[in-house]
This record gives C-alpha cells, structure tokens and sequence, in this order.
C-alpha cells in the first residue's frame, strides 16, 4: 500500500516529516480546551496545523449513530466501528498531512479504545493488534484527572446530562446515569493508568488551571518540535508535491 511507504505497521514509527501530537484522558478531563489554545498558539507561531478528533470520519457517522439509537453496539462492534473511524481518519486525514511535514493534532488516538473498549470487555492484546496499523505519535499527551473532578466540570458546562454511552449505561452498572459514569470512568482511569506506564504517554495533572496546564504543554512540545523544519518556501512545496504522488524528486 503506497500510503504506508513511510511508515512499518506494527512498530508504528513513522519518519514522515510532520509531526503527530495526541491527547488523552477521560471525558472532562480538558483535553480539548488545551488542544485548542494549543493549535492557536501553534498557528500563531506560524505553524501549519490539521487537527482530527475521535469518532468524526464521515464514513461510519450514521451506522455509529444508528447501533447507538438503536443500543444495538456490542463491545465488538463498537470497537470495530472505532477501529474503522480511525483508519478512515488515519488515511485520508493524519498521514497526508504528516507526508506534507504538517504539525498533527488529534483529540483522542488508539489509546483510547484500549481503556474504553478492554474496559467495556475485549481482550487488551485483541484491540492494540486491531490498532497495529496506526503510526505512532511524536507526543501523546495525558491528562489525569479524579473521577468527581471530571463529573463536576460537565455537569457544570454547557454538556447537562451524560449521554448513555458515554456514561457506559451499555454496561449495567446502574441504572443512574451520573452513578454509571463515575463506575465506568473509574475503570477507564485504572486502563489508562496501564497505558501510561506501556507506551510512555506524558502525564500531565489536569487538575491544574487551565492557563497553568497550558503553559506545561507549550514548553514540552517547543523542546520537541526543536528539530523539526516545517516545510516553507519553494523547496517545500515541491518537495510535497512530488511525495503526494509517491515518486522520486528529479534532480
Ligand atoms: N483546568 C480546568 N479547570 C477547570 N475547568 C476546566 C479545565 N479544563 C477544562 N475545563 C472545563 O471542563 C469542561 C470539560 O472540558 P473539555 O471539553 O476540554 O474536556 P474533554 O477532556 O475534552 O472532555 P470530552 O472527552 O468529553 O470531550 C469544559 O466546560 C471546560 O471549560
Ligand atoms: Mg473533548
């Protein structure tokens, strides 16, 4: 497949010239507040920014949408559902930009569905080999948080109620929904915290005020983008216009 001609699925490290930063946590724990005045701040460095986040692929919207209304969604076929969201995205929206040496930012990767879905009951090692075609991002940020620290940031925003999923009603935990939430979140924390520990995600408190937190993120990813040679100018352009198309630059 020409699209991985960069990139050995399995380890996941890719040597495209963007760079992919990611953010995890569970539900309230502010990671797109952060990943948004992240971006702003990036653009406003001059960096060229695409952002993608989890669950948002055209392709699997409805179906998503319909298992959900309908409380059809096993732990399978909401993974796989997931999985195919997320190659959708990985395709179409996170490598081309790498490829065209982008700065990356995704609200959520893979690790996500190896705390939700293992949680929910599919084997660990099932979902990350379902996920071994993914690249594996530059930075992977994640934001810890206490469970009522979470509940009370979205009881208190603009979100009111949980949704059924989203507070793992599929799971028969309780029949309360913010009881369900605080259960099934719990559970997640305990994957992620596995997680962390397996693939070296950076541990921020998300406890923190918002400014604070964001100041912790802009010194970590200035020292990490400290190599990195965004493409500008007219070399750059032919030098993406020419891997667009997967062949070799003429002399
Ligand atoms: N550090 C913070 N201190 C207090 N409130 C915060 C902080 N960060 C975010 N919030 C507020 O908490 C709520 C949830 O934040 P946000 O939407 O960023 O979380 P999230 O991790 O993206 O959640 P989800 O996974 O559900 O999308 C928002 O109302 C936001 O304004
Ligand atoms: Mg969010």
């Amino acid at each position: 497949m020409t699209e991985v001609s960069s990139h050995q699925p399995g380890s996941g490290v890719h040597s495209y010239p963007g760079k992919l930063i990611i953010v995890e946590g569970i539900d309230g724990s502010g990671k797109s507040t952060q990943l948004l005045l992240l971006h702003k701040w990036l653009e406003s460095q001059g960096h060229k920014v695409f952002f993608t986040e989890w669950n948002s692929s055209r392709l699997v919207r409805d179906t998503t949408k319909r298992g959900k209304k309908a409380k059809s969604l096993t732990p399978t076929t909401f993974s796989l559902l997931h999985a195919t969201d997320f190659a959708s995205r990985l395709y179409h929206e996170i490598m081309p930009p790498l490829k065209a040496g982008m700065l990356v930012l995704a609200d959520r990767y893979t690790y996500t569905a190896f705390a939700r879905d293992v949680v929910r009951g599919v084997s660990p090692e099932w979902v990350r080999k379902l996920y071994n075609f993914a690249v594996r991002p530059d930075m992977a940020f994640y934001f810890k948080v206490p469970i009522e620290v979470a509940i009370s940031r979205l009881l208190t925003g603009t979100r009111g109620q949980f949704k059924y999923y989203e507070a793992g009603m599929d799971m028969n935990l309780s029949q309360d929904l913010t009881e369900s939430f605080r259960l099934f979140q719990s559970r997640i924390l305990i994957e992620y915290d596995k997680i962390v520990d397996e693939y070296g995600l950076i541990k921020l408190d998300a406890t923190k005020d918002i400014e604070t937190q964001q100041n912790e993120m802009r010194a970590l990813v200035t020292d990490a983008l400290k190599d990195y040679k965004p493409k500008r100018g007219t070399y750059g352009r032919r030098t993406v216009f020419w891997r667009r198309f997967d062949v070799s630059q003429p002399e």
